[in-house]
């Protein structure tokens, strides 16, 4: 566990060297395949039902604390962090990309996802 961790931190520095804007976390979405289970508006395939439609997601829920981008970012990453019983499976996503994902939903103008990839 903390193995891993520690690789996915050495990764996510690899990554993030090279100077340019980091992971698309819209990109993401849709190529980690978020969209097979998550609906999302707007993004072409993203019609899958098992899990909640995200496209509002950025919108604070009434009664609840705001909604903390690296909660959803660790959330995101380990979806078995709280609920060992979930049925959201583990994606296999670097710190970097799961923080870039959760910008993405926490964000209320969604951009597209790019093509530059
Ligand atoms: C196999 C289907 C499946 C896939 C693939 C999947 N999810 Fe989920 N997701 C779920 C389910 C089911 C839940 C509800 C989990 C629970 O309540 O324990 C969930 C919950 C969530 C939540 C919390 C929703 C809320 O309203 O609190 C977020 C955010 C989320 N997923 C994001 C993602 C992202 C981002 C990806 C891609 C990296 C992804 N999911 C991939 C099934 C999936």
């Amino acid at each position: 566990m903390l193995f891993r961790g520690l690789l996915g931190i050495a990764f996510g520095l690899v990554v993030a060297l090279p100077a340019w804007a980091g992971p698309d976390g819209a990109e993401l979405y849709v190529r980690k395949g978020c969209i097979a289970c998550h609906r999302m508006k707007g993004v072409p395939g993203a019609t899958g039902t098992m899990g909640a439609d995200l496209t509002k997601f950025w919108k604070p829920v009434k009664g609840e604390p705001p909604k903390d981008p690296r909660e959803i970012a660790a959330f995101i990453k380990d979806p078995r962090l709280n609920n060992p019983n979930t049925s959201m499976p583990t994606i296999g996503l670097t710190s970097e990309e799961a923080a870039a994902i959760a910008t993405y939903l926490l964000s209320k103008d969604k951009p597209a996802p790019s093509s530059k990839k």
